[in-house]
């Protein structure tokens, strides 16, 4: 039997992100991951990162390597069937976007906890947590070598994504809301190697629907198209893949390039968001809480903007023995949940062509886009929300 301040379920961007915050005010924890530390490092996810979360990776040792490695840009481009419009992110807001894979600072945090004698067991399953109600809560799971372990901890943080278990218990309090969206469309996403399409995104509409030139090396390129949420990766042969690409994003000045395609995956879309997100000493963040469709990447970066609320609470909370911050934790993170999935709400609906809709909507919903896109005021709007709003910052 062991004990540590905060015990951390899922070694995703909120538990690695909460861990590493928790050190730097001196507080420990240990971080329980039932998959392989190869099977983390490698998942294929999203991979852009907004300016806070690009300037807390700085601003706390761990943002060397994207410095380096990541494609910092300081534009997007939205195309209307091929005919694309520049938002100048950093002219609009100051701030440029990185486009670093999930995975990627996943294996920055990684290695930064565990340098910094930071506790991940991998491949280890939480078999119970009692006693959140309580005034101590014990967790037991079943480590890698399939030994039984009981860990007692003052708080226990689940970050252990979408199918999380331990938003039961929160929503069985009185009043727990979970609000949910289905959307009637998916993404096919494919990584081929290939040089790089043109060095900024495109987010594109067409009637055939959307498409996305996204970027992962100079010789790796990430591409998504619109599909049916029924579609598997049977139906989408490459011929197919590269027709739809070449037809919805192609003009006179650019065209999509091509290469051997090594990874198809359907993605689903879903909006989720859980309010309250904790009851007594449990605490939800991340995925766990909520979900964001895919469009614009907001997924990563809202994680990090619930731990750099949950962060600084429970250090007060275990160093001072002051519970405020901590008790409004889901009232200070779910107002910028409601933002960004609206952001990721408006954009999809944007973009993307509805099957069935009636001709008047298809219209409507270009000339929204190009309403936004043909003035200032819509275009830094979008600037902002896409490059993200400041993290919260408080006095420990
Ligand atoms: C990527 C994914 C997104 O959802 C997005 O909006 C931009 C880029 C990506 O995986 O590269």
């Amino acid at each position: 039997m062991s004990h540590t301040p905060v015990a951390i379920i899922g070694a995703g961007p909120a538990g690695l992100t909460l861990s590493h915050l928790l050190h730097r005010h001196g507080v420990e924890s240990v971080i329980l991951e039932s998959r392989s530390r190869a099977d983390v490092e490698e998942t294929v996810r999203a991979g852009v990162l907004e300016q806070g979360t690009m300037r807390l990776m700085r601003e706390t040792g761990v943002g060397e390597r994207m410095d380096r490695e990541a494609d910092i840009d300081d534009a997007i481009e939205i195309s209307i069937d091929g005919r694309r419009t520049r938002i100048g992110l950093t002219e609009l807001t100051g701030h440029h976007m990185a486009v670093y894979p999930q995975h990627e600072y996943l294996k920055d945090f990684i290695a930064k906890r565990l340098e910094d004698g930071g506790a991940i067991h991998f491949e280890t399953t939480v078999d119970d947590v009692t006693g959140y109600d309580g005034d101590e809560v014990t967790v037991t799971y079943t480590d890698a070598s399939g030994a039984q372990q009981t860990l007692t901890c003052d708080y226990v943080v689940a970050g252990d994504g979408s199918k999380s278990p331990y938003r039961t218990p929160v929503l069985e309090l009185d009043g727990a809301v979970r609000d949910r969206h289905e959307y009637p469309y998916a993404w096919f996403g494919i990584l081929v190697n290939a040089p790089q399409t043109q060095k900024e995104l495109i987010y594109g509409t067409h009637d055939n629907g959307f498409a996305l030139i996204s970027t992962r090396t100079p010789t790796v390129q990430r591409y998504y198209l619109q599909c049916n949420p029924e579609d598997t990766v049977e139906q989408w042969s490459d011929e197919r893949i590269w027709s739809e690409l070449h037809t919805r994003v192609d003009s006179e000045d650019l065209q999509v390039s091509e290469g051997e395609i090594f990874d198809k995956a359907v993605l689903r879309f879903r909006s989720a968001v859980t309010d309250p997100m904790q009851r007594g000493r449990l605490f939800l963040a991340g995925d766990a809480a909520h979900t964001v469709p895919p469009t614009g990447a907001k997924g990563l970066n809202l994680a990090v903007a619930d731990v750099a609320v949950l962060a600084p609470g429970l250090v007060r909370a275990v160093k001072k023995g002051n519970r405020d911050l901590l008790d409004e934790y889901s009232a200070l993170a779910v107002p910028r949940i409601w933002k960004a999935q609206h952001f990721s709400y408006w954009m999809s609906s944007m973009l993307h062509s509805v099957p069935g809709d009636p001709h008047f909507q298809t219209r409507r919903r270009i000339a929204e886009l190009e309403s936004v896109l043909s003035t200032e005021a819509g275009r830094t709007y979008l600037a902002q929300q896409y490059v993200g709003l400041d993290l919260p910052r408080f006095e420990i």
